[in-house]
């Protein structure tokens, strides 16, 4: 905290918006910063422990596929330390913890769906006697095996889905792709990816008096805690309390899969009248939770000379696991963005989410988004090498149409693209990157150098921001100002690293013309805001810091009321900036902020308010997939060069150049951070982090770091030229500004794209490369042989 201030400032302008009493638009370091490296900041493990706790852990299935006959609980009961078992039978209000459609076991039942499946809890004295006690799964458990179905291909042969099938069409495909000059059909396999949050999935539950129990737990969605723990308990909201100070990353795995947790730990509180923590060995974490879908992809396209795509059919098959969870979802927007940053006259869309015996796909950082976008992009390079294009040129041929008045602006879904900026932001990123010129110089090393290639791409993107579910768009806030000054907020969001609560604190010390250190977050808790949505699709403050603002503002329009009074002013003569009140017009008299609060106090003033904010416009038909889900979208380009090694498959991401359009960002510096981050865990995704399931067993056998190799600060290229885009949202969010959690892990796309422009130089561009993701060696090699065989 020592440091100074303008050291964390991202340009000149922002010292001078500072100046003038601005507090959104300057770089902040994270609120929680100075506590996270030293080591200070708490999760829910670090809190101390009450007296009388007990620990909880879950014993797994053993197959992955299969009928329980029986559990031993009398050999389990006899492990030193335990106090308590529980099975299916003892969930008091049933044994679903389903987030939309209730088919999630919390407990195994007759049953047995994937190998990992949580089938029974120990309660005892320690962790290490319940782990141990939980430990013994195998040889307590009766079970019958039967052969499970691990692939989405194969549950897509067997038509076996844990939901309907998805279908967005517009116009006639077939049709479209019939009378094109060129066709072209394909398939494409991109893997699923672990969250890999840091701090793994906890609960930590406390009764309390009168039916009462209070829920530490690591979750981006509180709300949805409460209501399946009172559920699973058979009590009613008002007795629950969920509270989340901070997560350790979440990353979409903590928006409905804390929920199992969460039930076991709060069954076992109330059971046995003692707080119960269950916290998750990281293996474990592994084989119980689900991650994001792997999909795969089958399509036939129809272009003209140019590039031009004149039809589309795509069908995508994701593999859903063993559940519904938030396949339905994630799915959804799967669909919405196979168009990505492209107009597709006729279009035909189809999804599968394939029910297999594997842990429940889930949330991860785009939520589909991305597994929709690199379908299309795979496409057009593919395009782009048959007719011997620079692939640049064809992806920007076929870019949505400029807002005003283009014709080419419509979504397969029915909403109109309004705020187009991908032609400038690509002519931007074209020259900072030196696109063209590179692209040469690629082409001439490649000439000379038989063994090591290079590979470059570029690659656009477009997001659509907020949930596909209209009422989810909503956020609550409370704003207390005590009366010396000082400011303590509270809104409906969670903190997992991403600088929420530092943008809702600026939001606030900006309504209030205050200076940052005033202003406090505190946890989350179901206790003060209410009925909140879960901390995703990359609202967080879109949300939560109109709802502060609204908050915010009240405060500030009571405070000038009452110093207008005074001053026997109009309150638009009040102003409030750098910690002072100006009151009045010419020759402003001037008070510190907490010298007026303090008067405002004794004169009875309400020096606290909640705020809410719902997003205008959206309305989405789940039946016809049509609406307005989208209040904008955000965009970015990326160009990346990739050098690899055709006799090994080892690649280094040479350099890449990012632009990212984050409207007028609250917070600069944290806003390139979630770029940077974006931009890693997506090339993570594509490129190294691959999941293996033991095709006869079902293990997922990389369920540990020694075998799931996640980037570490060693895969940053060397030259990483990161750069907002400058332009204000031409919606109305707060203060202009742009979601950034999720879009920006799309760039990445470019290093995959550059590793198959590599790997195509090897044939001379002549050849597809069939690159499947995530291109790891094997992959790269596998891909480079294909090239070589013709
Ligand atoms: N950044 C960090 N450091 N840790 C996280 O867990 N989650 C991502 C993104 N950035 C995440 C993160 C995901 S999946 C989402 S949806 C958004 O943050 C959620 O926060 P926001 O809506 O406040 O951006
Ligand atoms: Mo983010 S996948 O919407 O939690």
């Amino acid at each position: 905290m020592n440091k100074p201030l303008d050291s964390f400032l991202q340009a000149p302008s922002e010292a001078q918006a500072l100046r003038e009493g601005q507090r959104v638009g300057i770089s902040r370091p994270h609120e929680s910063a100075h506590l996270h490296v030293a080591g200070e900041a708490a999760y829910i493990d670090d809190l101390p422990e009450l007296a009388g706790t007990l620990h909880a852990a879950l014993g797994l299935s053993p197959v992955a596929h299969g009928r329980l006959n029986a559990i031993d609980l009398d050999a389990v009961r006899a492990m030193p330390g335990v106090v308590d078992v529980l099975t299916a039978a003892d969930m008091p209000g049933g044994n679903d913890c389903g987030p939309i459609v209730h088919d999630d076991p919390i407990l195994a039942e007759g049953e047995l769906r994937y190998l990992g499946q949580p089938v029974f809890a120990v309660i005892a004295t320690s962790r290490d006697a319940a782990r141990r006690a939980a430990g013994r799964a195998k040889s307590v458990l009766t079970v019958e095996a039967s052969p499970p179905v691990l692939s989405h291909q194969e549950a897509h042969r067997l038509g076996q889905y844990v939901l309907p099938p998805m279908h967005l069409t517009r116009g006639d495909a077939a049709a479209a792709i019939a009378a094109a000059p060129h066709r072209l059909t394909g398939t494409l396999d991109v893997g699923g990816q672990e969250q890999f949050y840091l701090e793994g999935q906890i609960s930590y539950a406390i009764p309390k008096e009168n039916d009462g129990m209070l829920v530490h737990c690591s979750t981006q969605h509180p709300s949805e805690m409460q209501h399946v723990v009172a559920h699973v308990l058979k009590l009613q909201a008002h007795h629950v309390q969920v509270e989340c100070r901070r997560m350790g990353g979440g990353f979409g795995g903590k928006e409905s899969q804390s929920a199992l947790f969460a039930c076991v730990a709060a069954v076992a509180a109330r059971r046995l009248k003692r707080p119960v923590k269950l916290r998750l060995d990281r293996d474990d974490d592994f084989l119980i939770t689900g991650r994001r879908h792997c999909f795969r992809y089958e399509y036939e396209v129809g272009y003209d000379d140019e590039g031009r795509v004149l039809g589309a059919e795509v069908t995508m098959v994701s593999r859903a696991g063993h559940s519904a969870d938030l396949s339905g979802p994630v799915m959804t927007r799967a669909l919405c963005h196979f168009d990505n940053a492209y107009w597709l006259p006729d279009v035909a869309m189809h999804g599968f989410s394939a029910r297999t015996n594997t842990q429940s796909n889930t949330a991860f950082r785009g939520f589909g988004g991305p597994q929709g976008a690199i379908a299309i992009e795979n496409i057009l390079d593919t395009i782009a090498r048959n007719l011997g294009k620079d692939p640049l040129d064809v992806r920007t041929l076929n870019y949505y149409g400029p807002s005003d008045g283009d014709e080419r602006v419509m979504t397969p879904y029915g909403q109109k693209v309004e705020d187009n900026i991908l032609q400038p932001l690509t002519a931007q990123l074209e020259v900072t990157s030196d696109y063209r010129a590179r692209r040469k110089a690629v082409a001439e090393f490649n000439a000379t150098s038989p063994v090591l290639k290079r590979g470059i791409a570029f690659t656009p993107v477009k997001f659509g921001i907020s949930f596909n579910v209209a009422h989810f768009n909503q956020a609550g806030a409370l704003v207390h100002v005590y009366n010396d000054g000082s400011i303590l907020v509270n809104h409906g969001g969670t903190e997992m690293g991403q600088g929420l609560n530092t943008k809702v604190a600026q939001v606030v010390a900006h309504e209030l013309g205050v200076e940052f250190e005033r202003v406090r977050v505190t946890a989350t808790d179901t206790q003060k805001v209410v009925n909140t949505s879960a901390t995703a699709a990359s609202t967080g403050s879109d949300l939560n810091g109109k709802a502060a603002q609204d908050a915010a503002r009240q405060i500030r329009e009571r405070l000038a009321a009452f110093a207008a009074e005074q001053a026997g002013v109009d309150p638009s003569e009040v102003r409030f900036a750098n910690d002072r009140v100006f009151i009045g017009k010419k020759a402003p008299h001037e008070v510190p902020f907490c010298e007026l609060v303090t008067q405002a106090y004794l004169a009875r003033v309400q020096l606290w308010s909640d705020g809410h904010y719902a997003t205008p416009g959206l309305h989405w038909s789940r039946e016809t997939m049509q609406g307005k889900p989208f209040f904008y979208f955000a965009y970015g380009a990326a160009v990346s060069e990739v050098l690899v090694d055709t006799l090994t498959g080892e690649w280094k991401l040479l350099r890449a150049d990012l632009l990212h359009d984050v409207g007028r960002s609250l917070n600069p510096a944290v806003d390139i951070g979630q770029v940077e981050g974006a931009f890693i865990q997506g090339m993570g995704w594509l490129t190294m982090e691959e999941l293996v399931w033991h095709p006869q067993t079902g293990l997922l056998a990389t369920h540990a770091p020694s075998t799931y190799k996640i980037p570490t600060a060693n895969d940053c290229p060397p030259v990483l030229n990161v750069k907002l885009y400058e332009g204000d949202n031409p919606a109305d969010t707060i203060h202009r500004s742009k979601a950034v959690g999720e879009p920006p892990l799309l760039l990445p796309f470019s290093v995959f794209f550059a590793i198959r422009d590599a790997i195509s130089s090897v044939g001379g561009h002549r050849v597809d490369p069939p690159l499947s993701a995530p291109a790891t060696s094997e992959a790269i090699l596998r891909a480079i042989q294909a090239v070589q065989a013709g």
